[in-house]
């Protein structure tokens, strides 16, 4: 599966930068210094979004950036070519065996687990406790959409877009908003030190781009699940991308930090 457009993943970052919480990537990033071989695995790395953020909180770090888009990873690659810490790897998260999971004292991944099955996440998880290792899972959708100006179909539309949230996005049926609750209940019957932490994007006068493509997003997901009149979708689609120069959204995210007790 692929499809996230750069210029999707471009737009988003600094929003992504700015929601991310502070204390978490700190954390993490302490959690990599003490650690023996301060090795990091980024999962679903697009251009390195992850690297650019957690990079900073553990200088000394050996990355390997995993994605299933050649173009994305390239990407990734032209922009850190002059950073000896980073390698690359072109690979199907679903082919978790062929991942050497055990070499990373963390496993990052952002805007990931919300795409991913409830089998994938315990999989993982059991690959990640196997080897005590952490996780750092940022910016995981949790189904609240706010906006400042109401349309009398919001409601509606959002409880369609999480029901479409939920569809397979090729990890068998997507956790969607429940990513973050899922996440923390598992590693925490694993006896893991787990935080979270509200991570939502704002969406104001300086997002307005992202703002248009996510409610057209949201509107052609809603019309994929074939629950609503086209016409009625198509009536909200146009009053929101016109509103999304002068109004406000919140979309709900979550960071999780799940740590084992011990340090490996
Ligand atoms: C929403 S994007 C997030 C990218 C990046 N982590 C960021 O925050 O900018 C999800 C990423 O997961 C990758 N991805 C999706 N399914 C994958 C799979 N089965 N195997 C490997 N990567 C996958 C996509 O190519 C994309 O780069």
């Amino acid at each position: 599966m692929s499809g996230f457009d750069l210029h999707w993943l471009d737009l988003r970052e600094p929003l992504d930068k700015r929601a991310r919480d502070q204390s978490l990537l700190q954390k993490a990033g302490e959690f990599v210094q003490a650690s023996k071989r301060q090795t990091i695995i980024d999962l679903g790395s697009g251009t390195g979004s992850t690297f650019r953020v957690l990079g900073p909180h553990a200088p000394d770090a050996h990355w390997r950036l995993i994605d299933l888009d050649e173009k994305l990873l390239k990407e990734a690659e032209r922009r850190h070519f002059q950073d000896q810490n980073i390698t690359y790897q072109r690979a199907d998260l679903n082919d978790l065996a062929s991942l050497s999971l055990d070499k990373a004292d963390l496993v990052s991944a952002s805007a990931l687990f919300d795409l991913c099955s409830r089998p994938f996440v315990e999989t993982l998880a059991d690959r990640i406790g196997g080897s005590h290792s952490g996780l750092y899972a940022a910016l995981n959708y949790t189904g609240e959409i706010v906006f400042d100006t109401p349309h009398p179909d919001d409601d509606l539309m959002i409880r369609l877009f999480n029901h479409h949230q939920k569809s397979d996005k090729g990890f068998g049926p997507a956790l969607g908003p429940d990513a973050s609750n899922v996440l923390a209940s598992i590693f925490t019957n694993m006896d893991y030190r787990v935080d979270l932490a509200q991570s939502d994007w704002l969406m104001d006068e300086t997002a307005i781009e992202l703002h248009r493509l996510f409610v057209d997003g949201l509107a052609s997901a809603v019309a994929e699940t074939g629950m609503l009149a086209q016409g009625k979708v198509n009536e909200w689609r146009g009053f929101r991308v016109a509103q999304a120069e002068t109004s406000k959204c919140r979309v709900g995210h979550c960071d999780v930090l799940a740590l084992p007790q011990s340090i490996r």
